[in-house]
């Protein structure tokens, strides 16, 4: 009796099995239909080496007429009797220059030409100016130069990656000395006081403190004193 049982339970398990196996794991899943696309784009493939290049030839471009600019608006700035906001322009386009110079060594030494197209710069009032100023070095600090950084980091050269982050720290504190100076117009009329610039870097401070931060240059005078 209890081996007909067992037969017949083990019957059951059978017919179980096999009707699992039939209705279930034997069933085929439908395979997903590729349909052809149309042409998939192809991989963007970048020179690390050239667009390092490229990004050193707009850095001096930019510098070149930042140089040029800010000492018009130097000259405004004297002539609307805001002398010391004259002399923070001059001390900001010593440090462009610094940088447009930094850039040209790199692209000389990458076997290039630095080139450049000097455009008339547009001159309004200094408080606009000022305003115009602090939006550039604003985009060079936060968006240009930390893009650049990168790049030359991953095309593995070194003096690039030196050379922009020279110009982007100067230019976090041009934008600084320049908003304390938009909002404090009034009184930047009389030129009182010096400003640094770091000839190797073109950092630019106020504080004689920090001058001590100037890296070290060829030059046995680290930095200039704009009067
Ligand atoms: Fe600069
Ligand atoms: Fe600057």
């Amino acid at each position: 009796m209890m081996f007909r049982y067992l037969n017949q339970k083990t019957v059951a398990v059978l017919v179980a099995v096999s009707l699992v196996s039939l209705f279930g794991c034997s069933q085929q899943q439908p395979s997903a239909k590729v349909e052809p696309t149309a042409e998939s784009p192809k991989p963007v493939v970048s020179d690390p080496k050239a667009e390092t290049l490229k990004n050193l030839q707009a850095a001096y471009n930019g510098e070149s007429n930042a140089h040029v600019m800010y000492l018009e608006f130097a000259n405004k700035a004297d002539e609307e009797g805001y002398g010391e906001v004259g002399r923070l322009f001059r001390a900001a386009a010593r440090a462009e220059e610094i940088h447009r110079d930094n850039h040209a060594k790199v692209i000389e030494s990458m076997g290039a030409t630095p080139e450049n197209d000097i455009a008339t710069p547009q001159v309004s009032s200094t408080a606009e100016n000022l305003e115009k100023a602090i939006k550039g070095e604003s985009y060079e600090r936060d968006t240009m130069y930390p893009k650049f950084i990168s790049q030359a980091k991953t095309a593995g050269n070194e003096a690039a990656v030196q050379s922009f982050t020279y110009a982007t720290e100067a230019e976090a504190q041009h934008a600084e000395l320049y908003t304390q100076a938009m909002n404090n117009l009034e009184n930047w009329k009389e030129a009182t006081q010096p400003i640094y610039v770091c000839e190797a870097s073109g950092h630019t401070t106020i504080n004689v403190d920090e001058t001590a931060t100037c890296p070290p240059s060829n030059s046995s005078q680290q930095y200039e004193e704009i009067l």
